[in-house]
């Protein structure tokens, strides 16, 4: 099938390439230039595992184009929209310019019969405006919402949980059989459909975000009674984790959900419900959102506390920028959100991530940034493990003791072996586990 990619970021990059790989002759368009070259020589402008490899056996097989010209869009039947939908300055609600943008400029590019098929996370009734404005051009609307986790890509688009198609009312079947040709391989895999209208389509991935955002601050807020009560969240996690019911994925307390999605997604989605009158039901994100922010405060003020009261003058080294660990994805990170608290109450921060260096760098341009794990620990007094990257996990406890200047490790992740870093004679502390304190100071 030939179709088009408008958007060619972290959905519309892995998306096309995708695409590419499972047979179809695919054009990725986009308005920047430098991204657009960059894909065309099998460079992706951001880090994702398997993605060069990925570009690079599609490209050689001529079914992949990347263009900043939207007229390559003609001829094409299908014509994903992967564009961003940021949260707007000043407001929770998301900003819907590169999606208007794009559509302005594909409708005079469709032919009567063609699929427009979003991608991109909006607020619901958005697919069904966008089905108004191209009504005169005989090109059908659906919505196709996107579940890919960044540092899973590839597999996530090539193997989802799901699909969910959001159908026009017109032709549902039509459509349908469009979608149903595109994902035939990933069909065929055994991946179910959810075949449904406009609006649950849309809301289905509002849903799903609120979902996991949901579950990350739940534990986040047993992590805050835990500290409270002398208790230790990550026992309590893998108790409760237990019950099939419940399920121990997405229960990893710490500093909480960041990056280019779940923040925003949770804000405009609570900000549509408030144009629906339907503000009541999605109070509670309020609450997912305070709490999210409040573990960063929480371990800038462990630091504090590990540190006698103040941070002033005392050298930090924190390991970890990206939101995650396999990405460089620096938006709303929690590592990097900690990193800027400590350096503007007077510490002197060295910060150190496998990939995330120039992103964070470009962002807190103020920020001492250093290439090994090795010169940010030197003469520390005191190490924060920020992002959980294999890296850190597997760091030598005894060997890194003898380059800091006090042994004072603050896990923000829950991720590193607390019992070998306290056998090395650190003083470890964790978001949720005072028992960690408590045992140290018997000790
Ligand atoms: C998320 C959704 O998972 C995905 O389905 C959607 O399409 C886009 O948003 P992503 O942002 O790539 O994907 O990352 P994800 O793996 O979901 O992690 C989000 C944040 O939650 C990260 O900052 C992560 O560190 C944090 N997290 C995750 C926790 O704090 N605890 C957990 O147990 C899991």
């Amino acid at each position: 099938m030939r179709m088009t990619v408008i958007g060619c970021g972290y959905l519309g990059a892995v998306h096309a390439a995708s695409m590419a790989q499972l047979g179809h002759d695919v054009v990725g368009i986009d308005v920047d230039e430098a991204k657009i070259a960059a894909l065309a020589g099998g460079l992706p402008p951001f880090f994702e595992p398997g993605l060069p490899e990925l570009l690079d056996r599609a490209l050689a097989t001529g079914r992949l184009r990347f263009s900043t010209d939207m007229a390559d869009a003609r001829g094409s039947a299908v014509h994903f929209v992967a564009v961003g939908t940021p949260q707007q300055p000043g407001a929770l609600a998301a900003d819907l310019t590169y999606v208007h943008a794009a559509i302005d400029a594909l409708a005079p590019m469709l032919e009567p019969g063609d699929l427009v098929a979003g991608k991109s996370t909006v607020p619901v009734g958005t697919a069904r405006a966008i089905a108004a404005r191209l009504a005169d051009t005989g090109a059908l609307v659906a919505w196709n919402p996107e579940f890919l986790r960044e540092g899973f890509a590839i597999q996530d688009t090539l193997h989802p949980d799901r699909l969910v198609y959001g159908l026009p009312d017109e032709a549902p079947d039509v459509a349908r059989a469009v979608l149903d040709e595109v994902y035939a391989a990933t069909i065929a895999d055994g991946t179910p459909v959810v075949a449904t209208d406009l609006e649950t389509a849309e809301l289905v991935k509002s849903a799903a975000n609120a979902f996991l955002a949901t579950k990350i601050s739940f534990i986040n807020a047993m992590a805050e009674v835990c500290e409270a009560a002398g208790a230790d969240v990550t026992q309590l996690a893998d108790a409760i984790g237990h019950d099939a019911r419940i399920g121990r994925r997405f229960l990893n307390a710490g500093l909480g959900f960041g990056g280019g999605c779940l923040p925003k997604d949770i804000r405009a989605f609570m900000a549509r419900a408030g144009e629906l009158g339907a503000d009541q039901a999605l109070t509670f994100l309020r609450e997912v959102d305070q709490i999210n922010m409040r573990r960063r405060s929480r371990a800038v003020d462990l630091a504090r506390e590990a540190l006698d009261g103040s941070v002033l003058g005392r050298k930090i080294a924190v390991l970890g920028l990206a939101f995650k660990p396999d990405s460089d994805d620096v938006r709303d990170s929690p590592a990097l959100n900690v990193a800027a608290q400590l350096a503007l109450q007077g510490a002197a921060v060295l910060c150190h991530d496998p990939r995330a260096i120039e992103p964070a760098r470009h962002r807190f341009p103020e920020l001492a940034y250093v290439e090994t794990v090795a010169d940010a620990v030197r003469d520390a007094d005191a190490v924060l493990v920020l992002t959980e990257w294999d890296e850190y996990r597997e760091l030598d406890p005894v060997a890194l003791g003898q380059d800091v200047a006090q042994r004072i490790v603050i896990d923000g992740r829950n991720c590193l072996d607390s019992g070998a870093w306290r056998a090395a004679g650190w003083r470890y502390r964790a978001l949720g586990r005072p028992r960690e304190a408590r045992a140290l100071q018997a000790a």
